[in-house]
């Protein structure tokens, strides 16, 4: 729900939380709210203020324009982003996440639909329902946490010791899924979904399983995995540049303490490389934001920071335009080769989609 601040005129979000008489404050109203009021940070969606009532909680944060799941709808080229907006998006994910981690913050349930884009391309970390500080006892947690689809293998296998790791592995589908426009491990439950992790990073080893169930002893395998080879990463990003493909396997690692963490995430040459360019805001109002009046002094700030940001911008796309023509025209000869092999894909996808979404509750 959308309103606006009588003191500062400024557009906020509102997210009303109904209290049931009986059962008082539910807990993960109560987790988000002391979570997020220590959070602050241009990646973590900032939580104004709370208003408490006999019925309900209201949560009052900045507003954002789109989450990224309608922004790659109605921007994208069928859901796939350009490369710049990808590592643009991605950079900005990765600090965010570098700072909840950093202050002891797992979030436990990245998906695009909880990451904020507003209008100045910013993206901002939301709904910290599942979240929860990081400390001792850490084995108390439950594994019916991040939706199917960005939910690490670990957890799949039953591990409750997770840590966060959890929240790399959900990086990395995010990730992909900005590349390619579809997400990238579509189960239908928990077995499935662990097994079209496997089909493409592979069953891990002996060694590796020993490793896991090593360090979190409540995974109990029934039945031995079944055996998958891993399929190069390329073959499925074909639009993507090396770089990312590298890094995106850095963060798809089936054994935790191999993925990597959002610090050295930071510091791969995918973004250490050249300057990431922010890429053009949109320039005409979308759609979805066009019954927003915005107050003029607001519009009047927005339009002054748009404009100072696209003269940044500009001299930052030309450095960087050679290096990406170059990029490009790699990507586009790979792509070419596989671009029969996506389609299929992408058709096989919507198909389940239409399945999968008319009996999942995840739709918005
Ligand atoms: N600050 C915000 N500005 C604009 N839109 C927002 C904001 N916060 C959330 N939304 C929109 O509302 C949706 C749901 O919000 P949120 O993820 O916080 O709640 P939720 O608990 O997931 O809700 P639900 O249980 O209905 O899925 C988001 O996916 C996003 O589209
Ligand atoms: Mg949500």
């Amino acid at each position: 729900m959308q309103g606006r601040s009588r003191t500062t005129s400024e557009i906020v979000a509102l997210k009303e939380i109904h209290l049931d008489a009986e059962e008082g404050t539910p807990s993960t109203a109560i987790r988000e709210i002391s979570l997020m009021k220590e959070l602050r940070h241009v990646n973590i969606v900032r939580l104004h203020d709370v208003i408490h009532t006999e019925s309900k909680l209201v949560l009052i944060f900045e507003y954002c324009e789109q989450d990224l799941k309608k922004y790659m709808d109605t921007h994208g080229d069928r859901g796939a982003l350009d490369l710049a907006t990808v590592k643009h998006f991605t950079h900005q994910l990765l600090n965010g996440i570098q700072y909840c981690h950093d202050n002891r913050v797992l979030h436990r349930d990245l998906k695009p639909q909880n990451l904020l884009i507003n209008r100045r391309m910013e993206l901002k970390i939301g709904d910290f329902g599942l979240a929860r500080a990081f400390g001792v006892p850490v084995n108390t947690f439950s594994n019916e946490v991040v939706t199917l689809w960005y939910r690490a293998p670990d957890v799949l296998l039953g591990s409750r010791t997770y840590n966060t790791s959890i929240d790399i592995w959900s990086v990395g589908c995010i990730f992909a899924e900005m590349i390619t426009g579809y997400p990238l491990f579509r189960g239908r439950d928990n077995p499935d979904q662990l097994n079209c992790i496997m089909k493409v990073i592979g069953t891990p080893s002996e060694a590796t399983i020993a490793q896991i169930k090593l360090d979190s002893p409540e995974i109990q395998l029934k039945t031995p995995l079944t055996k998958y080879s891993k399929q190069p990463m390329h073959l499925l990003l074909p639009k993507a540049p090396h770089d990312a493909v590298n890094l995106i396997e850095h963060l798809l690692q089936f054994e935790p303490s191999r993925r990597y963490d959002a610090a050295k995430a930071l510091l791969h040459p995918y973004f250490t490389a050249a300057p990431i360019a922010p890429p053009p805001l949109p320039s005409a109002v979308s759609s979805s934001t066009a019954s927003l009046a915005l107050p003029p002094r607001v519009a009047a700030r927005a339009s002054q920071a748009s404009a100072a940001v696209q003269a940044q911008q500009q001299a930052l796309q030309a450095q960087q335009a050679a290096q990406q023509a170059q990029q490009q025209a790699q990507a586009q000869a790979q792509a070419r080769a596989l671009a029969q092999q996506q389609q299929q894909q992408q058709q096989q996808y919507m198909m389940q989609q239409q399945g999968y979404y008319g009996e999942s509750s995840i739709r918005f």
